[in-house]
C-alpha cells in the first residue's frame, strides 16, 4: 500500500502574543515579525481590530465615553471583531500555508470579560468557539507585568485610543480590574502549559525578545521548519 500523498502546502502556524496593559505586546510583536517574516511567511494581525470591522468594532469599545456598555455587550463585540478577523483574515491565510502572528485573542476575552468583568468563564468560551469556528492557537506568548507598573505606562503611552495619561475605556479600569486580568492570564498558561509560554515583561527588551524568539524557534522545530 502506498503513502497517502503529502500536501504540497502545509497549513500555517497560529501564534498569539497576550498580555495585561504595558506589558509591551505590540513592540515585540513588531519585532518577532521582523524576525521571522524572512524565515516563513508571516502576517502581524491585532484585536480588536484586524479588518475594517473589527477596526470600527475597537473604536465602539475603547470610546471613554461608553462607560455605560454592558459586560455582555462588551464580550459580544470583542467577539464581533474576532469572528471577523477569523474569516476575513486569520483561516485563509492559515490555509494559504502563511503564519498569523496575532496581538491578542480568544485568552484576552477570558482575562478581561470573565476575570476581569465576572461574566462566567463558560459563557466567554461558548461565544468565543462560535467567534473563531473552534480555531485555538499553536502558541500563545504571555507578556506578564504588575498592572501597578504596566498601567501607568499603558496609559501613558502615544499614539494610543484615549487621552494620554488617561488612556482608554478598558486602561481607565481600577487597579483591582487589572489584578484580576493578570491573574486571568496567569490562570490560562497555568491550565495548558503546553500552549503557553510565559515571559517577565519587566526583564530588559532584549531578554524578553530572545525568550520570545527562542519560543517560536522551538515551534518552528517541531514542525520540522528550518528556522
Ligand atoms: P490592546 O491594548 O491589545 O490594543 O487591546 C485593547 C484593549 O481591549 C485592551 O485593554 C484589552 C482589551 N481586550 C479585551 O478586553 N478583550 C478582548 O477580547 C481583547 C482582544 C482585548
Amino acid at each position: 500500500m502506498t503513502n497517502p500523498a503529502k500536501p504540497i502546502r502545509e497549513r500555517g502556524l497560529f501564534i498569539t502574543i497576550e498580555g495585561p496593559e504595558g506589558a509591551g505586546k505590540s513592540t515585540h510583536a513588531r519585532r518577532l515579525h521582523e524576525r521571522f517574516r524572512g524565515v516563513i511567511p508571516l502576517v502581524l494581525a491585532r484585536e480588536p481590530g484586524g479588518t475594517a470591522i473589527g477596526e470600527a468594532i475597537r473604536t465602539v469599545l475603547l470610546d471613554e465615553r461608553h462607560r455605560e456598555m454592558s459586560a455582555e455587550t462588551e464580550m459580544l463585540l470583542f467577539a464581533a471583531s474576532r469572528a471577523q478577523h477569523v474569516g476575513e483574515v486569520v483561516l485563509p491565510a492559515l490555509e494559504a500555508g502563511t503564519s498569523v502572528l496575532s496581538e491578542r485573542f480568544v485568552d484576552a476575552s477570558i482575562a478581561y470579560q470573565a476575570y476581569g468583568r465576572g461574566l462566567p468563564v463558560e459563557v466567554v468560551r461558548r461565544v468565543n468557539e462560535v467567534a473563531t469556528r473552534g480555531l485555538i492557537p499553536d502558541l500563545t506568548l504571555l507578556l506578564d507585568v504588575d498592572p501597578s507598573v504596566g498601567l501607568p505606562r499603558a496609559r501613558g503611552a502615544d499614539g494610543k485610543e484615549g487621552p494620554r495619561g488617561r488612556g482608554d475605556r478598558l486602561e481607565q479600569e481600577t487597579l483591582e480590574f487589572h489584578r484580576r486580568v493578570r491573574a486571568g492570564f496567569l490562570q490560562l498558561a497555568r491550565e495548558e502549559p503546553s500552549r503557553f509560554v510565559v515571559v517577565d515583561g519587566t526583564l530588559p527588551a532584549e531578554e524578553v525578545h530572545a525568550a520570545l524568539a527562542d519560543a517560536v524557534r522551538k515551534l518552528l522545530d517541531r514542525r520540522g521548519w528550518c528556522s
